[in-house]
C-alpha cells in the first residue's frame, strides 16, 4: 500500500511537472483605446495570428479601453510582470528616455510617409533600443496619425488658443508647445478626456481623427481644426525579462506575428484617418475647420521655437534626421 502510494506520488509529480511546463505562455496586451482603432485592430490581429500559429503554446489576452492599466501605469506594471505587452503613444515614454521626445516636436513631419521613412530608417530603428537601460524592449512602431485641435469655440490661429485649457499627454514637449501659444496645458490620462471635455473642465484637446471619433470626443467638441500640427504614433513594447525568457522559437514566431499585425494596423490607420474624419463631418455634431496657409504659418512660427528648447535633450542630429525624412 505504502509502495503504491509512493509510486502514485512519483507519477503525479512527473506528470504534474510536465503539465506545468506545457502550460501556454500568457501575453496580456493592455491598451487604452477602443477596439475599432489602429491599435485595437492591431492587437486583435496579433492575438489571432499568435493563437493560430502557436496553439496551446502562447495565449494572448487583449485588454482595451484602459480596462487593465492606463498608459501612466502600464510600463511600471510591465516591469513587475503584471502585463507583457503594450503600445503607449510615443509621448508617454519621457520618464524612460528623452530621445523619443523627437516625435512630439510640433510641425516636424510633413506627412505620415515622412514619419514612416524616419521610423524605418537608421535613427528610428536605433530609437527602438532607447528603453533598454530601463529593462524595456521596443518591438516596433505603429501609426495612428496626425493630431488635430478641438475646442468649444472655433480655433483658427494661435490667438484663439490663448488662455484656453488643453488636455495633453504626459510630455514636456507638448506642454511647451501649448505654452508657446499662451494656452494652459494639463497632463491628464486618456481615460479622463471625455468627462473633462463634457463637463467643460477643459476647453479643448489634441487628438488624431481615430481617437476623436471612437472616443466620441467630437460629440462634446463643436469645433475641430485640421491643424495636423503633431504626431500620435505608438511603440509596441515588452519587458526584457519576459522577452528574453521566451524560448527562441516562440520569440521568433511571436515577433513575426507582431510585425504582420503592425503592417495590418498601419493599413487600418491610413484608412481610418480618412473614414473617421468623414464620419465626424457626416455626424454634424462638430464642424471641421480647414485653416489657410497663412493661418498655419502663424502656428508654425509660434510653436517651432520649442524645437530649440528641447534640442539638448533630444539631440540635434536626431532632429535633423527627422527633418531630412520630409524630403
Ligand atoms: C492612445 O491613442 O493610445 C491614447 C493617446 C492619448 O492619451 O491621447
Amino acid at each position: 500500500m505504502r509502495v503504491l502510494t509512493a509510486a502514485a506520488a512519483t507519477l503525479a509529480l512527473t506528470f504534474g511537472a510536465q503539465f506545468a511546463s506545457a502550460a501556454p505562455v500568457e501575453i496580456k496586451f493592455s491598451h487604452v483605446v477602443s477596439e475599432n482603432t489602429p491599435k485595437g485592430q492591431m492587437a486583435n490581429r496579433f492575438k489571432q495570428l499568435v493563437e493560430e500559429r502557436l496553439p496551446g503554446k502562447v495565449e494572448v489576452k487583449v485588454y482595451p479601453n484602459s480596462q487593465l492599466f492606463g498608459d501612466n501605469k502600464v510600463l511600471e506594471a510591465m516591469m513587475l510582470g503584471d502585463v507583457q505587452m503594450a503600445a503607449p503613444s510615443l509621448s508617454k515614454f519621457q520618464k524612460y528616455t528623452k530621445s523619443l521626445q523627437v516625435f512630439d516636436l510640433p510641425f516636424l513631419f510633413r506627412d505620415m510617409a515622412a514619419v514612416e521613412r524616419f521610423q524605418q530608417g537608421e535613427h528610428g530603428q536605433k530609437l527602438l533600443g532607447s528603453l533598454k537601460k530601463k529593462g524595456l524592449v521596443g518591438l516596433g512602431y505603429l501609426h495612428n496619425g496626425m493630431k488635430q485641435m478641438s475646442g468649444y469655440a472655433p480655433i483658427r490661429t494661435p490667438a484663439d488658443a490663448r488662455g484656453k485649457k488643453f488636455r495633453i499627454m504626459t510630455s514636456d514637449v507638448l506642454q511647451a508647445q501649448f505654452e508657446a501659444v499662451d494656452a494652459v496645458p494639463l497632463k491628464k490620462p486618456f481615460s479622463e478626456v471625455f468627462t473633462l471635455l463634457q463637463t467643460r473642465a477643459i476647453d479643448g484637446a489634441e487628438n488624431p481623427w481615430s481617437n476623436l471619433y471612437t472616443k466620441k470626443f467630437f460629440e462634446v467638441q463643436p469645433y475641430i481644426t485640421e491643424t495636423n500640427h503633431g504626431l500620435l504614433d505608438y511603440m509596441v513594447v515588452t519587458s526584457a525579462e519576459f522577452w528574453l525568457e521566451l524560448d527562441d522559437d516562440l520569440r521568433v514566431e511571436v515577433k513575426k506575428a507582431l510585425d504582420e499585425a503592425i503592417v495590418y494596423g498601419n493599413q487600418v490607420a491610413a484608412e481610418k484617418s480618412q473614414a473617421d474624419k468623414q464620419a465626424i463631418i457626416d455626424s454634424k455634431r462638430s464642424r471641421v475647420i480647414e485653416i489657410t496657409d497663412a493661418e498655419r504659418q502663424q502656428w508654425v512660427k509660434a510653436m517651432k521655437p520649442v524645437w530649440k528648447e528641447f534640442e539638448d535633450e533630444i539631440g540635434k542630429e536626431l532632429i535633423e534626421a527627422a527633418v531630412a525624412a520630409n524630403k
